[in-house]
């Protein structure tokens, strides 16, 4: 396995790959791996020839006062993870070769940015989709693999390839859980003990939207307030937003239908946790 930081040696590799033939798949990330992330490599593995994996705490999809400083960095770790999961390159860049002095070029995508995690986080989704835009120009990829975890930030990485002709595949992977049903994040680590129990609390909250709507209890407005309430009863939890929305659009719905999915952004402490999933299941 190799580590590139250059991202000059790192397109320069991806090109000579892909003009021997050879299929890149692309797992971006920010590091700090967890089986998640592992579930996104294994799937890699299967699709390409070659499995890139990025690693880079992207610093303009932070906003002021958010967690970038904090966020957890170990990339030896990641390299053995890494190296397990079969990854071929690690590309690890630093912030000031991805944004040199004189940086001014950003990719904003419209309307599906605007809500949910886009309003809470102003500016966030621009970052995410700028810095996506460059890892695909500079490692080239045929297939690249996201998570359902960060539901909205997919279907804004899918209107954006699609809108800018990019000769990309995108898979949406399903959301790993913890045995007891937590969605597993990196953030997961700045939780304590006791708020580790709390953090269940929105995974909880998936399980009775689902319950309601199997037995016809469609009106979203009401689920909405009832696991508001439940999750309100955790003492350190802070809801930021929860939506049922349609999951192409994210428009809101009134009622839930096969297309509806229930979205959660709750702050348990400091630590902003989201989750989110289809409320029909077939
Ligand atoms: P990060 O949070 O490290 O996530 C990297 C990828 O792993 C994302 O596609 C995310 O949806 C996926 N992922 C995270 N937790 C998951 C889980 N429990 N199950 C399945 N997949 C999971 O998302 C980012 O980094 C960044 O915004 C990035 C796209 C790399 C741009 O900087």
């Amino acid at each position: 396995m190799d580590i590139i930081t250059s991202p000059e040696t790192m397109q320069q590799r991806a090109l000579a790959e892909r003009s021997e033939g050879r299929r890149i798949s692309f797992v971006p990330t920010m590091g700090y791996l967890h089986a998640g992330h592992i579930s996104l490599l294994e799937e890699g593995r299967k699709r390409g020839d070659l499995l890139v994996l990025s690693i880079f705490v992207n610093p303009t999809q932070f906003g002021q006062g958010e967690d970038f400083e904090d966020y957890p960095r170990d990339l030896q770790r990641d390299a053995e993870l890494a190296d397990e999961a079969g990854v071929d390159i690690i590309f690890a860049p630093v912030a000031s070769a991805m944004y040199p002095k004189g940086y001014a070029t950003y990719v904003y995508v419209e309307n599906i940015t605007e809500g949910l995690c886009g309003a809470s986080r102003p500016g966030h989704f621009r970052g995410v989709t700028t810095v996506v835009s460059k890892l695909f120009n500079i490692v080239q990829p045929h297939v690249a693999l996201f998570g359902n975890k960060d539901f909205q930030q997919l279907a804004v990485i899918r209107r954006m390839v699609l809108d800018l002709n990019m000769p990309i595949e995108v898979v949406g992977m399903p959301i790993f859980r913890e045995e007891d049903g937590l969605a597993m994040s990196s953030r997961n680590v700045y939780l304590s003990a006791e708020q580790r129990k709390q953090a269940l609390a929105l995974s909880q909250a998936l399980t009775t939207a689902r319950n309601l709507a199997a037995v016809g209890d469609l009106d979203c407005a009401e689920i909405i307030s009832t696991i508001s309430e439940d999750i309100a009863k955790q003492p350190d939890a802070r809801i930021d937003y929860i939506k049922i929305c349609h999951q192409l659009t994210l428009h809101e719905q009134s009622a839930v239908d096969q297309d509806s999915v229930l979205l959660l952004a709750v702050y348990i402490g400091k630590t902003r946790l989201i989750d989110n999933g289809f409320l029909l299941v077939p």
